[in-house]
């Protein structure tokens, strides 16, 4: 349990009923929702992904602490252009978006992590509502009381949830005609499948009268794209490396990390981006009761990213039951931003 959080998550233990955590510790201007997200058997999953014929790992698993501190250090590097084009995109659009929405007051956010984002919205649009939807209990904890002190006129309500497993909960919290915000191409991470009832769920999640704003990154020159998850310094290595020191932390299974080696490349015939981990030797690893060996050469498949062209998108948007309403892009057309109505 989270040492500077430890009243408020002994609350929200006790707190059984999907009640908001007890008020007086939170920000007048925050509530805490509670929906209890089902804590995943790590071990299991794990040892069914790496034993595969195709040995993979799930792309959350880059997200520990320093995981997390990787990626930031990584959307800093110069040749990862995704990040701060979007910013820009947002920077200079937010009025416009605003415009064209109708002056919208609510905007929800699944995977809201560290809530970083949204800020620039709610300084440009000051809405009456934020709904951050988060699993990790204690990162949204931190951002949302964070957020409640910086943004005294908005109202939060956070929502401790798999959005991944059920959109059907926060649709209960939903404000009507609110904005689903989906940045930072996330959608990318998704299979092709996967994506089509996401991008249905996210319409679900908007409710009648709502919209959907998402980033998606676009399809460019290969050197360019591979350059972005081989950067120069290092990070994207050190990120990809990085969970299987959280493996080894977390299952002690005993990876033998110097003997990896982190792999990406644009893959165009998928039209995505695919990060391996590279045995560089025999890897003897222990998962619980199970030993298992990769063998050098073996390719542990860890992220795609998918890339769009705008119109690719769009489609895939109104596949999903949307009306888009105009996609923003920068001059060099590094990346998109969509803006659609549910
Ligand atoms: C956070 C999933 C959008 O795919 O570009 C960055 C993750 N992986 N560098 C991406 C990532 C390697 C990132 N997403």
């Amino acid at each position: 349990m989270p040492e500077q959080h430890s009243a408020l998550s002994t609350e929200a233990t006790m707190t059984q009923q999907k009640m908001p955590l007890n008020q007086q510790q939170l920000r007048p201007n925050l509530t805490f929702y509670d929906l209890y997200p089902p804590t995943t058997d790590m071990l299991a999953e794990v040892s069914q992904s790496l034993s595969a014929a195709s040995p993979s790992l799930h792309p959350k698993y880059f997200y520990d602490e320093t995981g997390s501190a990787l990626f930031d250090r990584i959307t800093r590097t110069p040749e990862y252009y995704p990040t701060r084009t979007e910013t820009e995109l947002l920077t200079g659009y937010a009025e416009e978006i605003r415009a064209r929405l109708g002056r919208p007051q609510a905007i929800a956010e699944p995977g809201a992590g560290s809530c970083e984002k949204v800020r620039l919205l709610l300084d440009a649009w000051q809405p009456h509502h934020y709904m951050p939807l988060e699993i990790s209990r204690e990162c949204l904890l931190d951002a949302s009381q964070q957020l409640a002190g910086d943004f005294p006129g908005v109202h939060i309500s956070a929502v401790c949830a798999d959005y991944c497993q059920t959109m059907a909960m926060p649709q209960a919290l939903a404000q009507s005609g609110q904005v689903v915000f989906f940045p930072g191409s996330t959608i990318g991470n998704f299979e092709p499948s996967a994506r089509a009832n996401f991008l249905k769920g996210l319409r679900k999640l908007a409710g009648p009268g709502g919209a959907l704003l998402i980033g998606a990154d676009l399809q460019k020159a290969d050197t360019q794209l591979n350059a972005a998850y081989n950067d120069a310094e290092g990070f994207t290595a050190a990120f990809n490396l990085n969970a299987l020191h959280h493996l080894n932390r977390e299952l002690d299974c005993q990876f033998d990390t110097d003997n990896m080696r982190h792999v990406a490349f644009y893959n165009r015939e998928q039209q995505r981006i695919e990060m391996h981990l590279e045995c560089l030797s025999d890897q003897h690893i222990q998962l619980g009761e199970r030993s298992l060996t990769l063998n050098s050469g073996t390719r542990i498949h860890t992220e795609n990213s998918y890339k769009f062209t705008a119109t690719s998108f769009s489609a895939e948007l109104v596949a999903a039951g949307f009306t888009p309403l105009n996609c923003w892009t920068d001059p060099q057309n590094l990346f998109s931003l969509h803006l659609a109505q549910a």
